[in-house]
């Protein structure tokens, strides 16, 4: 297995490594590097819905994805589909965002497997979390460590959403009533690495526990543009038969829609995680 990094800040290409038959060894190499570069992409993949879900369940089984619609045989793989001939340039997942932190126990890990690609364009950054905390000053630091922020889907699948009216070839339900506000802690302590991230993200946190929006949003938006400096990303330029996995508790990521005209076609699927703990328990 060859690994060669993508930046300094994160991400790595995995080169021979057949998906598809993993030994016991190769995946434990597999984890170590994961936890080191937190986004892995492995090119030259042949994968299936049916290959990609038993490889996500090798790697802890599927999570729940709710209001994304996946294949009719297989649930948990969702396609992720920009059409040509589509009216919107916009791409799915193109804000900032780490998967589904709306949930209790949001999703450990995605994959996402390209099945076709445009010629250029269509790439997704990533951010590493881990960085972003280490940098913060001690005074912020210590601000954070107790608090909690609030997290909903409302921005993008609340009854005032408009996400699925530009996607045309995805099925997107939203919520007829305003959704539920999940807390987490801002500084997630990642499960197995033990390293602290800061864990808030401008698509689904919507305030800090306690307080309001208006109160929580000067110094949300101050860590949302913090999170996302040139020197904690990375950028991963797809192929077809491509599989990226990252890893959702200490990463964001943002897609880019800058392929109008071009079809671009992904399948998806998360791993379930565990509930986020912080650095005060
Ligand atoms: C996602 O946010 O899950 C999709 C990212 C992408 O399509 O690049």
């Amino acid at each position: 297995m060859r690994i060669n990094p993508l930046t300094g800040a994160l991400g790595a290409e995995i080169q021979d490594v057949d998906l598809n038959n993993l030994t016991d060894r190769t995946r434990e190499e597999i984890e170590i590097a994961f936890h080191e570069h937190l986004v892995l992409a492995f090119p030259g993949q042949s994968l299936t819905p049916s290959t990609l879900l038993a490889l996500t369940h090798q790697l802890g089984g599927p999570g729940e994805t709710p209001y994304l619609q996946g294949l009719t045989d297989y649930p948990d793989v969702v396609p992720i589909i920009k059409a040509a001939s589509e009216q919107s340039p916009i791409s799915f997942g193109s804000g900032w965002h780490t998967d589904f932190t709306f949930q209790s126990a949001p999703p450990s890990r995605t994959l996402l497997y390209a099945q076709q690609t445009p010629p250029h364009g269509g790439d997704t950054l990533f951010t590493n979390l881990y960085l972003a905390y280490d940098a913060l000053s001690e005074g912020l630091k210590n601000l954070l460590a107790p608090l909690n922020s609030l997290h909903s889907a409302t921005r993008s699948y609340g009854p005032n959403s408009t996400l699925q009216n530009q996607l045309e070839n995805m099925v997107i339900t939203k919520e007829t009533k305003e959704p539920p506000e999940q807390a987490h802690p801002v500084i997630r302590v990642h499960d197995v690495t033990g390293r602290p991230a800061l864990w808030v993200n401008p698509t689904y946190t919507v305030r800090f526990e306690n307080m309001t929006a208006a109160e929580s949003k000067p110094l949300l938006d101050y860590l949302n543009q913090f999170v996302t400096q040139p020197s904690f990303t990375c950028r991963v330029r797809w192929q077809p038969q491509t599989l990226v996995m990252w890893d959702n508790r200490c990463t964001q990521h943002c897609a880019t829609s800058d392929y109008h005209g071009y079809r671009r076609e992904m399948l998806r699927t998360t791993v379930k995680g565990a509930r986020p703990i912080g650095l005060t328990g």
